[in-house]
C-alpha cells in the first residue's frame, strides 16, 4: 500500500498573507513549500535584464525555452526561497519593485505560464506539498485535494506589503500608492485571458484581515483532518 501525501493548493491576492502561511504550514507538516509567484519574477528579472520588453511575447518565449530555473529551500525566515535562474542567485532582485510592477504583464503570456506550470506539475509530482500562487486549485494541481484561498480587503494587504519591503530596508514608500498598486495588479491578474486569479469552485475561502497567522494555520490543519 502507497500513501500518497496530499497536495495543498493556497491561492489569493498578493499581501493576504499566503507566502507566510504557506512556508509556516510546509514546516510543520514537513511538505515542499512551492512559491509559483517567485517563478514568475524570476523569468521577469531576466526578462529585464535581456532588455527585453515585458509585451515582446516572442523574444520572452524563446527567452524561457531554454532557460534554467532552481527553487532552493530557504534558511532564512525573511526569504521565501533561495532563486537561481541560469545559475545566477537572484533571490532579492525578484522582491524588487521593479519587478513586482512588472511581473504581472509577463505572468499573463501562455509561453511562460506553459513552462511554469510543466516544472510546478513536476515539483508535486509525488504529493506532500505546498504549492501557492494564482491558479494552483484551478489549473495548476485541480484534483489537489485541499485548496485554500486566501483574501484580505487591499487595505489590510498593502498595511503588511509595507511591513514587508521596510524591513527588507526599502524607506521611500506611502501606503496609498501601495494601495493602488495592489488594486492595479488584482485587476490585471483577475482579468487576464490565461489562468486568471479565480477562486477554484471547491476552494474554502478565508479573509484574513483579522486573523492571526497561528489562526489561519490552525484552521488549514483542521481542514486537512478532512481530507
Ligand atoms: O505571489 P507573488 O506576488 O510573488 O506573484 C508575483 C506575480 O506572479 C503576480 O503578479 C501574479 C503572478 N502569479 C501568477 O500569475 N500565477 C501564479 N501561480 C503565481 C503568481
Amino acid at each position: 500500500l502507497t500513501v500518497t501525501k496530499p497536495i495543498i493548493a493556497l491561492d489569493g491576492p498578493a499581501g493576504a498573507g499566503k507566502s507566510t502561511v504557506s512556508r509556516r504550514l510546509a514546516r510543520e507538516l514537513g511538505y515542499v513549500y512551492l512559491d509559483t509567484g517567485a517563478m514568475y519574477r524570476a523569468i521577469t528579472w531576466l526578462v529585464m535584464e535581456n532588455n527585453i520588453n515585458v509585451e515582446d511575447e516572442e523574444s520572452i518565449a524563446s527567452l524561457v525555452a531554454n532557460v534554467q530555473l532552481e527553487l532552493l529551500p530557504s534558511d532564512n525566515l525573511q526569504i521565501p526561497v533561495t532563486v537561481k535562474i541560469n545559475g545566477q542567485d537572484i533571490t532579492k532582485e525578484i522582491r524588487t519593485p521593479r519587478v513586482t510592477n512588472q511581473v504581472s504583464k509577463v505572468a499573463a503570456q501562455s509561453a511562460v505560464r506553459e513552462k511554469m506550470v510543466a516544472l510546478q506539475q513536476e515539483y508535486g509530482a509525488k504529493g506532500g506539498i505546498v504549492a501557492e500562487g494564482r491558479d494552483i486549485g484551478t489549473n495548476v494541481f485541480p484534483h489537489a485535494q485541499l485548496k485554500i484561498f486566501l483574501t484580505a480587503t487591499p487595505q489590510a494587504r498593502a498595511k503588511r506589503r509595507l511591513i514587508d519591503l521596510q524591513n527588507q530596508g526599502e524607506s521611500n514608500i506611502d501606503l496609498d500608492t501601495l494601495i493602488k498598486e495592489i488594486e492595479e495588479r488584482d485587476y490585471l491578474d483577475s482579468t487576464r485571458a490565461i489562468a486568471p486569479l479565480k477562486k477554484a469552485e471547491d476552494a474554502i475561502e478565508l479573509i484574513t484581515d483579522n486573523l492571526t497567522i497561528d489562526q489561519v494555520i490552525e484552521k488549514i490543519k483542521s481542514y486537512l483532518i478532512l481530507v
